[in-house]
């Protein structure tokens, strides 16, 4: 992630504005009862985050995209919505991730540092989040992953492909 790409990201994350209707209607279809919560709850910015990675994956596999990665590419940050921050607070926890590492950030427990460090491990709430409410284990095993070094990818045994659409379209 560059920082062109966050400074992008973050004019786009303070656009207030809902998914348009044929758009949150896809994702009703897409989801599962157990995931609709999960996925309703987050601020209309994560929404429409999630909403573009998914397009833009259906877009690069064409006729070989299954649902299920559609699915993937929906729920990949839900974990987000723990860590309660404003779009400027997640802003500013973007930086030490950068500079300490998010594993390092992610052991921060206490206070503000403490949603910090939810932020930072939002791929593993996520994952835990689905697992709970029985969700895909596709989508709880890539919320956990997406965030973790390229070649540990390997071990989810997807087609490269699929994992490259979905690397790229969040990193867009
Ligand atoms: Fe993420
Ligand atoms: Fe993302």
């Amino acid at each position: 992630m560059n920082s062109r790409h966050l400074v992008r990201r973050f004019f786009a994350a303070i656009r207030t504005s809902e998914p348009r209707e044929e758009d949150a209607d896809w994702t009703q279809a897409l989801l599962s009862p157990q995931e609709r919560p999960l996925f309703d709850r987050l601020p209309a910015h994560d929404r429409r985050h999630a909403i573009a990675v998914a397009t833009a994956v259906e877009t690069e596999l064409g006729e070989g995209c299954e649902k299920r990665w559609l699915v993937v590419a929906l729920l990949h940050d839900i974990g987000k919505q723990q860590a309660d921050l404003s779009v400027v607070e997640r802003a500013f926890a973007t930086i030490p991730i950068l500079f300490i590492g998010r594993q390092k950030v992610g052991r921060w427990t206490a206070g503000y540092c403490g949603r910090v460090g939810k932020y930072a491990r939002h791929g593993e709430i996520g994952a835990e989040e689905l697992r709970a409410a029985e969700g895909s284990e596709d989508a709880a095993a890539w919320s956990e992953a997406h965030h973790n070094a390229r070649p540990t990818w390997a071990a989810l045994g997807w087609p490269e492909e699929v994992i490259r659409a979905l690397d790229a379209a969040d990193n867009a």
